[in-house]
This record gives structure tokens, C-alpha cells and sequence, in this order.
């Protein structure tokens, strides 16, 4: 409980391990890629299928939950493809950051953006919290809002329907450190450093109804650490998991709009 770890970057490619040949492994990934595009594909074929079919029987209150549930389904896949298209440029050594001075309470509001709707089809809730003293950073926008949307979704995804997630923002030892918490079934102590590895599932995730390619946490270690940060996480108080990252700061003070405390 409470025990915090650092991954060291040498951990960090992993795959392929556990005597698995890297034919082996190709295949694997390969598979399990292709299993997590074709549920969503087939669901949106269907989807656009019935809507064309059926449109002038359909009424209003019906096309809207449909395409809403479409939109939920196309921006989960803009999130699976980003993810492999980043993990194919850090494999590549060639992940580049665009940084530039900004407020994280700006990085969030898109992030909200995305995630928000897959969140309410689980009834899920994002509490974020901005403490006053963050400062602005000198950051790659687009590749903290992926690291965002990848602990985000893990948290929904691990979560049970209907409970909240916690994004917190806050200063500790002169760093910006950002946790994402939920109330899940939290992480075993003895998998924590490996959840980091590129491809690692946790047994009970790997043998569960859980999708997943297993990239997501891999990615946010990379990007974090090509910022200067670290990653962890820890187990929560009355259950949960606890990811969190930290990132240097470039010690100027924050703007109006990083002062705010969002909750939403
Ligand atoms: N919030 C969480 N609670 C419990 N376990 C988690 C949580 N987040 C990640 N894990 C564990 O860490 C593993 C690796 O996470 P990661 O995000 O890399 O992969 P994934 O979510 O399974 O697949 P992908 O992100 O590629 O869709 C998960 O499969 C799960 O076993
Ligand atoms: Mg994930």
C-alpha cells in the first residue's frame, strides 16, 4: 500500500521476452491488433448501415444515441491508432517533441474533450483538480494530451461503471506531478514495474474481458521520460490505482488560466 515506484528506462523495452521468438511475438501483436480494430469497424458498419437503411423510421432521440454511440466508437479508434503510430516512432528512436510554453489547464480541457464521451457511457466521472501554484511548462501539447487519454481511459476501462476518476495537478519537490486515481481493482505491487513494459498485461487483465494491446502505459513512460519526467504508481487508500508522472518545470509563475480549479 502506498509504495511508490520509478521505472528505470532500461526496463523499458521488454517484448519480446518470456522465450517468446520475435515471430512469435509479431504474430501475437499483429492478432491482437487486428481484434481490437474489427469489433469497433464491425460495430460502425453496422451503424452507418442501419442509419442509411432505416433513417426515415428512425426517430430523432434514436439517430442522435446512434451516432453519438458512433462518435464514441471513432474516437476510441483515433486513440488505438495514435497510440501504435507513437509506439512504432519511439521503437524507431525518432519521437520528436514540439514544446512549447503552455498551461496544463488548457491540455485537460481537450483532453475532457475526447474522453468525455466514452466516460459517460460508462456513467464515468473526471474530477480534476488544478492546484493554484502549477506553473506553465515547456511541454508537447499533443503528446501529454495522449499521455492523459491513455491513463484516463485506462481508469474508465479498469474502473466499474458509475464511479469517479480522480486527475489530479499539484507541485511536489519543485516538479508538476499529475496523478490519475480511480476505483478499480488496482495494480499487485509485484506487476507494478512491468505494467510499464511495451505489451505487458497483467495476468488477470490478459485472461479477462479487458481489451487491450498493452501499449498505453508504455507510451506514457516514454513521452514522460523524453519531457525529463518519471512514472509510477501506487495503490490507493480503500482501493484503486494510482498513475502518476511528473514533469520539470521551467520555474515561471502560472498563467490566469492555470490558476483555476476545474471540476467537472
Ligand atoms: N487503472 C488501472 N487499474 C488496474 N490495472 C491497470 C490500470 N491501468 C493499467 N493497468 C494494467 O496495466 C496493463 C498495461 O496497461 P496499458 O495501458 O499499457 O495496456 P492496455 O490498457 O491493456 O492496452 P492499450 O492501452 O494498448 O489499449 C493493463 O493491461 C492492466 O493489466
Ligand atoms: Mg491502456
Amino acid at each position: 500500500m502506498g509504495a511508490t515506484m520509478t521505472v528505470a528506462p532500461e526496463q523499458a523495452q521488454a517484448a519480446p521476452r518470456d522465450g517468446q521468438s520475435a515471430l512469435h511475438h509479431e504474430l501475437t501483436v499483429l492478432a491482437t491488433v487486428a481484434h481490437e480494430l474489427r469489433g469497433p469497424l464491425t460495430a460502425l458498419a453496422t451503424s452507418s448501415e442501419l442509419l442509411a437503411e432505416d433513417f426515415a423510421r428512425l426517430d430523432p432521440e434514436q439517430i442522435k444515441d446512434m451516432l453519438a454511440a458512433m462518435r464514441r466508437r471513432a474516437l476510441w479508434l483515433q486513440g488505438l491508432v495514435e497510440n501504435l503510430l507513437c509506439a512504432a516512432t519511439i521503437r524507431e528512436g525518432r519521437l520528436q517533441l514540439n514544446r512549447q510554453l503552455l498551461a496544463l489547464a488548457d491540455v485537460v480541457e481537450e483532453v475532457e474533450a475526447v474522453v468525455g464521451p466514452l466516460l459517460e457511457q460508462r456513467g464515468q466521472r473526471l474530477c480534476v483538480r488544478i492546484a493554484s501554484l502549477v506553473p506553465e511548462i515547456q511541454a508537447d501539447s499533443r503528446r501529454l494530451g495522449q499521455v492523459l487519454i491513455n491513463l484516463i481511459l485506462n481508469a474508465s476501462k479498469f474502473a466499474a461503471p458509475k464511479t469517479s476518476i480522480d486527475l489530479t495537478i499539484s507541485m511536489r519537490d519543485g516538479a508538476v506531478h499529475v496523478a490519475v486515481a480511480d476505483r478499480g481493482p488496482g495494480v499487485q505491487p509485484e506487476q507494478a514495474q512491468r505494467l510499464f513494459e511495451p505489451y505487458y498485461r497483467a495476468p488477470a487483465t490478459a485472461g479477462g474481458s479487458k481489451d487491450g494491446v498493452g501499449l498505453g502505459l508504455s507510451i506514457v513512460k516514454s513521452i514522460v521520460e523524453a519531457h525529463g519526467g518519471d512514472v509510477g504508481v501506487e495503490s490507493r487508500r480503500g482501493g484503486g490505482a494510482r498513475f502518476w508522472f511528473s514533469l520539470p518545470t521551467v520555474g515561471r509563475a502560472a498563467s490566469a488560466k492555470s490558476h483555476l480549479s476545474i471540476v467537472s
